[in-house]
């Protein structure tokens, strides 16, 4: 892989979509195929579950703790979290690795502005959060994201909240937390995520095929393979 970056000569890679789509899985499986091709990679998850002050803040607030809190607020918290591993992501692309990101700051926006009815207020916010995250916080952009979308039914039928054991969200008992439980705002991120444009560096893959069933999970990591083998050229 050797697509063109702005950040030296390590590349940032997102993996991103709504809650239940698969993303931990891929980003799991990209980091197993890119080591056995012999690259470094380092995976990043976000928010951050590693015990951190401020990742344990958020995972109070998703196991409901906090209760409703304006978004714009709480859009600070995430932003801030990811500040807080900015150097180390920022080492790790200096010393050429691909570090693979499990969500980013597209989650901050797509989560966070979904909340707002106000259109006006949702801009200011998605605003607000690209001139904090990547202006004053200095974050690196994504050579790539990619983003998983789904159809409307497999968040009315739940799929997204049938899991296996994930050690990842231990901090949360395997239990839904407040924005898998509402329905109502998992179906606004998912289409948020359906709408956005596709760019050089940004590429939906959707997980269910033509007749809506799911697509496996070789064939997801398939398709991921072919998008960062696209960019290679
Ligand atoms: P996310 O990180 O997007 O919330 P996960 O990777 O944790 O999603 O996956 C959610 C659940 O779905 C897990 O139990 C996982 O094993 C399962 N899963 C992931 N991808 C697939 C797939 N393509 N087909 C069937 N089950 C899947
Ligand atoms: P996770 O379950 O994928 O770890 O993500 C936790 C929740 O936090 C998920 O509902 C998405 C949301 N989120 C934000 O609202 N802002 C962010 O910046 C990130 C990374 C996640
Ligand atoms: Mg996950």
């Amino acid at each position: 892989m050797n697509f063109s970056s702005s950040n030296e000569i390590g590349r940032l890679i997102v993996i991103e979509g709504g809650d239940g789509l698969g993303k931990s899985t891929q980003a799991r499986a990209l980091k197993d195929r890119l080591e056995s091709e012999g690259k470094i990679v380092k995976e990043y998850d976000f928010p951050s579950k590693s015990g951190t002050p401020i990742g344990r803040l958020i995972g109070d607030f998703l196991m409901g703790k906090f209760g409703d809190t304006s978004p714009e607020f709480l859009a600070l918290a995430f932003a801030t979290d990811r500040f807080s591993q900015r150097k180390h992501i920022k080492d790790d692309l200096e010393k050429g690795a691909i570090v693979v990101c499990d969500r980013y700051v597209l989650s901050n926006i797509a989560f966070q502005t979904a909340k707002l009815d106000d259109f006006e207020r949702g801009k200011e916010l998605e605003n607000l959060l690209i001139w904090l995250e990547y202006g004053e916080f200095a974050l690196p952009r994504p050579d790539l994201e990619i983003v998983l979308t789904a159809t409307d039914a497999y968040y009315q039928e739940g799929s997204h909240l049938l899991r296996t054991d994930d050690p990842k969200r231990d901090y949360i008992s395997g239990a839904a937390d407040i924005h898998e439980g509402s329905s109502s705002l998992q179906l606004k991120v998912n289409s948020y995520f359906r709408e956005l444009p596709e760019a050089v560096n940004r590429k939906k893959i959707a997980i269910e095929d033509e007749w809506g069933i799911r697509k496996s999970i070789d064939k997801l990591h398939g398709l991921i393979w072919q998008v960062l083998g696209e960019l290679s050229h």
